[in-house]
C-alpha cells in the first residue's frame, strides 16, 4: 500500500528513532517529529517506512504538500482531515461548525483559526481512540500556510492520544512552513557517508568501482542518496572515473541537469507526456485514452512517492 520497501543504507540512527516513537505511541503516548533535508537525502524514503512499520496496527494518515495548491487556505488540510470527517459528529458543535466552514461544508465567516486547530486535534484524538494514528505529512514546504499553522498547533498540543505527527520538509524550501512548526523535535538529515554511501553506489553501478572513484563520486555528491542513485546511471567506469567536474549548484542541480539531458533524448510524444504530468501537481494526469483517476476530488492523498 506504501510502496515497495527499499534497503535503506546508513540510516540505522534514523530508523531506530521512527521505531522508538512508533512505540511510544502504540503505549499510549503522543509523539511528533520533524525531519529535515535538502531534496534527495531520502525523507519520504523514511516516511515510507515510518508507514510500512505502522501497519496493520494503526491506522496511517499520509499526505503531501501540493505545489499548486500552497495558495489555497486549508488545501492540505482538507487532504489531512478528509478521510477522517466521518468522526465530525463526535466533536464538541463550534469545533464542529468550524471545521465544516473551513471545508466548505457549511455557509459561515471565515472560522477563528484556534478552533479548527482545536477540532483537528479533537478529531485526531476521536480517530486514534480506535487504533493508533500515524500521521505522515511530506514535503511541507509545499503546504498552504493555515494548515502548516493548524498541523503545527496540533503536533505542539498532542498529549496521550495514541497519534504520531512526522513532518518532512526540504531544506532551503521550507522557509516560512518551517517556522509553523517551530517547538517540535527535528531530525536533520545528512548525506550518507562511508561504507553505507559505497554499498548504494554500488547498487547502480554495475561490476567493480575502484575506491578512488567511488570515494570521489560520494564526495561530489556529499553523499546525497538521489545523486548517488542517479548521477553515475548511464555512465562508464572510464567515465566515473572523470568526475562529474564542477558541481556549482550541488548535487541536487546536478541531479536535475542530468534528468534535463535524459529527457532530451527521449520522443517527442513521451517528453510532451512528461510535461503535461509534471505540470499537474496532484498526479491525476493520465494519457488520452487511458483509464480515469478513481477520484478527482482534491481530497484524496497523492501516491507514495
Ligand atoms: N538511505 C538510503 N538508502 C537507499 N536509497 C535511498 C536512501 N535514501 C533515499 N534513497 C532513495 O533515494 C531517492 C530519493 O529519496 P527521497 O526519499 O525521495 O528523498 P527526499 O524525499 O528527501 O527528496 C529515492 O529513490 C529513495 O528510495
Ligand atoms: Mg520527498
Amino acid at each position: 500500500m506504501f510502496g515497495d520497501t527499499v534497503q535503506l543504507h546508513g540510516r540505522d540512527d534514523e530508523l531506530r528513532e521512527l521505531d522508538r516513537l512508533r512505540e511510544s505511541v502504540r503505549g499510549g503516548q503522543s509523539a511528533a517529529l520533524v525531519i529535515r533535508g535538502e531534496a534527495g537525502m531520502g525523507k519520504t524514503a523514511l516516511l515510507r517506512y515510518a508507514a510500512q512499520r505502522a501497519l496493520p496496527d494503526f491506522r496511517v494518515a499520509r499526505i503531501a504538500g501540493v505545489e499548486s495548491e500552497a495558495e489555497l487556505p486549508y488545501a492540505g488540510l482538507h487532504q489531512f482531515c478528509a478521510p477522517m470527517l466521518g468522526h465530525l459528529d463526535a466533536l464538541a458543535e463550534p469545533q464542529q461548525s468550524a471545521l465544516s466552514v473551513a471545508f466548505g461544508l457549511t455557509g459561515g465567516a471565515a472560522p477563528d483559526r484556534f478552533l479548527v486547530g482545536l477540532a483537528t486535534l479533537s478529531l485526531l484524538a476521536e480517530v486514534a481512540a480506535a487504533r493508533p494514528l500515524m500521521c505522515l505529512i511530506d514535503d511541507v514546504q509545499w503546504l498552504d500556510a493555515a494548515s502548516s499553522d493548524i498541523l503545527g498547533f496540533v503536533a505542539r498540543r498532542l498529549a496521550a492520544e495514541s497519534v504520531a505527527m512526522v513532518f518532512a520538509a526540504r531544506d532551503g524550501a521550507a522557509g516560512a512552513n518551517l517556522g509553523r512548526l517551530t517547538g517540535l523535535p527535528v531530525m536533520t538529515l545528512s548525506g550518507v557517508s562511508g561504507e553505507d554511501a559505497r554499498a548504494l553506489l554500488a547498487t547502480v553501478v554495475p561490476g567493480r568501482l575502484d575506491p578512488g572513484v567511488c570515494d570521489r563520486v560520494v564526495a561530489e555528491t556529499g553523499g546525497n542518496p538521489l545523486a548517488l542513485l542517479e548521477l553515475p546511471r548511464g555512465m562508464s567506469p572510464a567515465e566515473l572515473a572523470a568526475g562529474f567536474g564542477p558541481t556549482a549548484g550541488g548535487a541536487v542541480a546536478d541531479v536535475e541537469s542530468h534528468y534535463a539531458v535524459r529527457l532530451s533524448r527521449l520522443p517527442e510524444p513521451t517528453r510532451r507526456l512528461m510535461l503535461l504530468a509534471a505540470a499537474d501537481g496532484a498526479g491525476t494526469c493520465r494519457p488520452s485514452g487511458g483509464p480515469r483517476p478513481s477520484s478527482a476530488s482534491g481530497s484524496r492523498p497523492p501516491g507514495p512517492r
